[in-house]
């Protein structure tokens, strides 16, 4: 079956390449528009196909989406989806989360867009029978074309594909299900996200969610007995010479899911492990689009030993810049956002420590997020964080977000990974006090003081 998650209907890209290191592979960034195909054409006529094929098909479409991103204005992922829904209602579901924080007078008052910013589903995972892509790009046009993002396809890999659907099955069960007349209806049994009683909504949503991490967390601590602790510990070549067993994996893969409305905060917890660990002489490449450490975060990266190179966008790289009313802002917001990190770190001084990058291509906007760990003395990294988080207040507190960890000690994948994190950052140049003091980069009065105001768009 095929489950879909956040997926904003458009082009779809042509099939990802084949991997070669067991387990992973990253596709290095786009360079080119993919073929003009249409997702949801081709959703159809794959459901056709399957129907013509077999009566009654097997083949399931599961696509979840945020309630409100996905109905924003008239032609929407909403509408595009209805045909689909109509024509094979036994095949599709479309599931629509609603954040149970935007209830009430709040709900009705917040005008469109703005209502977005109290919560999202703003997870992105694509799923193929057994294989898997994460990544922070949500299938609009421009991922296609001009919008740097990261991806990672997860070739063959039952055991994370089980948990991703299982995840996608579990958030659409707490989500609300979008009928062929266009109304929504509320899973039976479950609590309504914004009509209902918010802790027991959000109870139960806990729940419905932590039985999977947990089932998940039961199965992988049992393969990591297996590999780790068996007294018949196979290495690679008797394993081969066996044939009977895997060899023993190289690669490890852990999801790590924050949903803060739902108390769900493994990300969070990891994440700040994993800024807390690094030693003296580790290199750590973090880079997002949005950059707004949480305070948090910020403390760690600022109070730690590792060596910081913190990527993010440049004003005209931002996906706002030329933005119409407030909006337009917003690029002028994060250079004042920077350029108080900036200070911090000066005033600290740590500008060798934490060095700031501005990602900047023509025509291009930047999106990219995650992170990559090289320990010390090491010219590769060994773990790579990549999916929907930014590390800001917005993924921390109030949006759904899953990434992954992949550790790996497999050095054709280590030599993938530092491949994408030198392309990425190849097209930067280091911040310094220069930075700010190009004209371009006047940040207005009016803009700062308007700052905490759309703080929480992200
Ligand atoms: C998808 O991403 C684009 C660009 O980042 C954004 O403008 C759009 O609102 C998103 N669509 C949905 C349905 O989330
Ligand atoms: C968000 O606001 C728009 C415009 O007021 C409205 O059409 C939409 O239904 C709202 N979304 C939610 C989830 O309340
Ligand atoms: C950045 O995050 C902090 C707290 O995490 C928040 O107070 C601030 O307003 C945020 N700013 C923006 C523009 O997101």
């Amino acid at each position: 079956g095929a489950g879909v998650l956040e997926a904003a209907p458009g082009p779809l890209a042509g099939p990802p390449r084949a991997s070669r290191a067991p387990g992973a592979s990253v596709r290095p960034p786009r360079q080119e528009p993919g073929p003009p195909a249409q997702e949801v054409d081709c959703l159809e006529s794959t459901l056709e196909k399957s129907l013509q094929a077999k009566f009654p098909s097997d083949l399931k479409v599961s696509i979840l989406l945020d309630f409100t991103r996905g109905s924003r204005g008239r032609k929407n992922s909403r509408t595009m989806l209805l045909p689909l829904l109509q024509r094979f209602p036994e095949q599709v579901r479309v599931s629509l989360f609603h954040t149970p924080n935007l209830r009430g007078l709040l709900r009705l008052l917040m005008p469109e867009r703005f209502n977005e910013t109290i919560g999202l589903q703003h997870i992105k995972v694509y799923l193929f029978d057994n294989s898997v892509i994460l990544s922070g790009a949500n299938l609009s046009d421009s991922y296609f074309t001009n919008r740097q993002d990261r991806y990672v396809f997860l070739q063959d890999c039952p055991e994370v594909a089980d948990f991703f659907t299982e995840l996608v099955d579990a958030v659409g069960d707490v989500s609300l299900q979008l009928q062929g007349d266009d109304t929504v209806q509320v899973v039976e049994g479950m609590v309504h996200p914004y009509k209902g009683d918010r802790a027991a909504y959000c109870k139960a949503a806990n729940k419905r969610v932590m039985d999977v991490i947990n089932s998940a967390r039961t199965r992988q601590q049992l393969l990591h007995a297996q590999t780790f602790h068996s007294d018949s510990l196979l290495t690679q070549e008797d394993a081969a010479a066996a044939g009977d067993r895997r060899p023993a994996p190289d690669t490890w893969i852990y999801p790590l899911i924050q949903m803060k409305p739902f108390e769900i905060q493994i990300d969070e917890i990891i994440t700040e492990t994993l800024l807390t660990e690094a030693e003296r002489g580790a290199r750590i490449y973090l880079t997002t689009g949005y950059f707004n450490l949480t305070q948090a975060y910020m403390d760690l990266v600022l109070g730690t030993r590792a060596d910081y190179r913190i990527l993010l966008a440049s004003p005209e790289v931002n996906g706002f810049f030329g933005a119409k009313g407030v909006a337009g802002a917003i690029p002028a917001a994060y250079v004042h956002i920077e350029r108080q990190f900036y200070r911090e770190v000066c005033s600290l001084g740590q500008q060798e420590r934490v060095q700031l990058q501005e990602y900047w291509r023509r025509g291009w906007t930047f999106h990219a997020k995650g992170l990559w760990l090289y320990l010390a003395g090491s010219s590769l990294p060994c773990l790579t964080l990549i999916g929907s988080p930014n590390f800001g207040y917005r993924s921390v507190h109030r949006d759904l977000e899953a990434q992954i960890a992949i550790v790996t000690e497999n050095r054709a994948l280590q030599q993938q990974l530092h491949q994408e994190q030198e392309q990425l950052y190849l097209r930067s140049g280091v911040v310094s006090s220069a930075t700010f003091e190009q004209p371009s980069r006047k940040v207005k009065l009016w803009v700062k003081m308007v700052t905490p105001l759309i703080k929480n768009f992200f």
